[in-house]
């Protein structure tokens, strides 16, 4: 079981293009692979007893890979919801989708919308998946929202505060990310729930997307444990 402080990880799952290329295959086969990294992981994750897990999986700034790239991950996104949301289905874990929908084709976006549906009463996990999701872009959009409540007089500026802005972002009634991972080496956070991370714990690996396990994720967790969180407190 979990520790009970840990209910929430949030994943950037990077690094499919390099482990590609190590292979000598076109970044796309990461991407496949990768994909079905994210099915044993999500499994593995609700094993460990969490209750959340955020992965993200394709960024606003992805729209700007090659064309070959976007319709490569696309069509991967079609057929991952035709085929393995099956499974996770299957596995009592509810899926919900994050960022900017109307970017993306529309018959994606009917598909996506049918699985948060179908899957809305899962209670085993939730798994949110950050798709055509930008952090910035979240927070503008909660601003408009909550400028848009005080222009119609439903609130006063005053009424502003951090607990009611969180629940205009996309996430709004999900708990923020206890742990953070990132895969392949890179130490940044590319936008990713800059509200929300405030306070998570940060873990870094240099395992590439595809290569991670659920060993490895057990290993995370089990560190995760041994970090002191005093949230600003002494
Ligand atoms: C980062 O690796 C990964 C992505 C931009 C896509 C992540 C997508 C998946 C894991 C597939 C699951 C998602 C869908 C759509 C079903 P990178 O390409 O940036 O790797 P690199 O840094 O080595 O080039």
């Amino acid at each position: 079981m979990a520790d009970k402080t840990l209910e929430h990880i949030a994943i950037i799952m990077d690094g499919n293009g390099r482990w590609a290329k190590k292979q000598g295959l076109v970044r796309n086969a990461g991407h496949k692979k990768g994909a079905q990294t994210l099915l044993e992981i999500a499994k593995a994750a609700k094993n460990t007893g969490v209750k959340y897990l955020t992965v993200y999986a394709f960024s606003t700034e992805n729209w700007k890979r090659s064309d070959e790239e976007i319709s490569g991950l696309m069509n991967l996104l079609r057929e991952y919801l035709d085929k393995n949301f099956e499974d996770l289905k299957k596995n009592d874990i509810r899926i919900i989708f994050i960022g900017e929908k109307y970017m993306l084709d529309a018959d994606i976006v009917a598909k996506m919308d049918a699985l948060e549906q179908e899957t809305r009463k899962n209670k085993g996990m939730t798994l949110q998946v950050a798709l055509s999701y930008g952090s910035r872009q979240e927070i503008v959009h909660a601003a408009k929202k909550a400028a848009e409540l005080v222009a119609k007089g439903d609130i006063m500026p005053e009424d502003i505060n951090e607990n009611m802005f969180s629940k205009l972002l996309y996430t709004s009634d999900i708990p923020d990310p206890d742990l953070v991972i990132r895969t392949s080496g890179e130490q940044r956070i590319s936008n990713y729930l800059l509200w929300q991370i405030a306070y998570s714990e940060l873990f870094f690996t240099n395992t590439l997307w595809p290569d991670f396990t659920e060993k490895e994720l057990i290993n995370i967790v089990e560190n995760f444990k041994t970090r002191e969180r005093r949230y600003g407190k002494a």
